[in-house]
């Protein structure tokens, strides 16, 4: 069955000096998850935001908050983003070494688990970690930075984890995230995905509940 549309914008591209009202807007403009990106300076050059902002945004929405984890040991943060009040938990495949572990650990919280890929990482590296996932994460650009462009090349990785996870039975999500945006959103959409960061192509406009409007209808196809 097909999946529903989410769109989850990034708040990386938000203005943190005001985050809780750039969260409140997004969430009223029709968000459907707040996309919250963590860097350590090591696995990604740029340091953002821990678990303590993300507990001092838990307050201002309801929409479940999608943590995606660039750090290197990614497991040592899993507890206290749960604690803090994620919803998606999502882990780098190249930094986790064991994968499964993490990700039932994930799970043990009461979180979903999320497993993410480097443009450069084949999917083949998490067919046998999907029995324990709620969520597969695409990168389309080298992480560490928001308003890069799509690198084409991944829509056929969509495509074949697309493929992969609809054979193995898998039920999790397929996001993608990184140069998403109304040129590229229905390649991405077409080629399987489900769930669609953004954090320029909403932030980055005046109206945010045009841009999530016209990026939705986009999606639907
Ligand atoms: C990049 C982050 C993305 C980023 C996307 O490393 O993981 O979530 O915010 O930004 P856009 O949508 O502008 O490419
Ligand atoms: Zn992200």
């Amino acid at each position: 069955m097909k999946k529903s549309i989410v769109i989850a914008p990034s708040i990386l591209s938000a203005d943190f000096a005001t985050l809780g009202e750039e969260i409140r807007a997004v969430d009223e403009a029709g968000a459907d998850w707040i996309h919250f990106d963590v860097m350590d300076g090591s696995f990604v050059p740029p340091i953002t935001i821990g678990d303590n902002v993300c507990k001092a945004i838990r307050p201002h929405t309801e929409k479940p908050i999608d943590v995606h984890l660039m750090v290197n040991h990614p497991e040592t943060q899993v507890e206290a983003f749960a604690r803090a009040g994620a919803d998606y938990i999502t882990v780098h495949q190249e930094v986790s070494p064991h994968l499964e572990r993490t990700l039932q650990f994930i799970r043990s919280l009461g979180k979903k688990a999320g497993v993410s890929l480097n443009p450069a990482t084949p999917v083949a590296t998490i067919q046998h970690v999907l029995h324990c996932v709620d969520l597969v994460l695409l990168m389309s650009v080298n992480p560490g930075y928001g308003g890069q462009k799509y690198i084409h090349a991944v829509t056929d990785k969509i495509r074949d984890a697309r493929k992969m996870m609809d054979d193995a039975g898998c039920e999790a999500r397929l996001e993608v995230d990184g140069g998403v945006n109304v040129a590229t959103m229905a390649e991405v959409a077409e080629a399987g995905a489900d769930t669609f960061v953004a954090g320029s192509a909403v932030y980055g406009k005046p109206d945010y509940a045009a841009a999530i409007g016209e990026l939705r209808d986009l999606a639907a196809g």
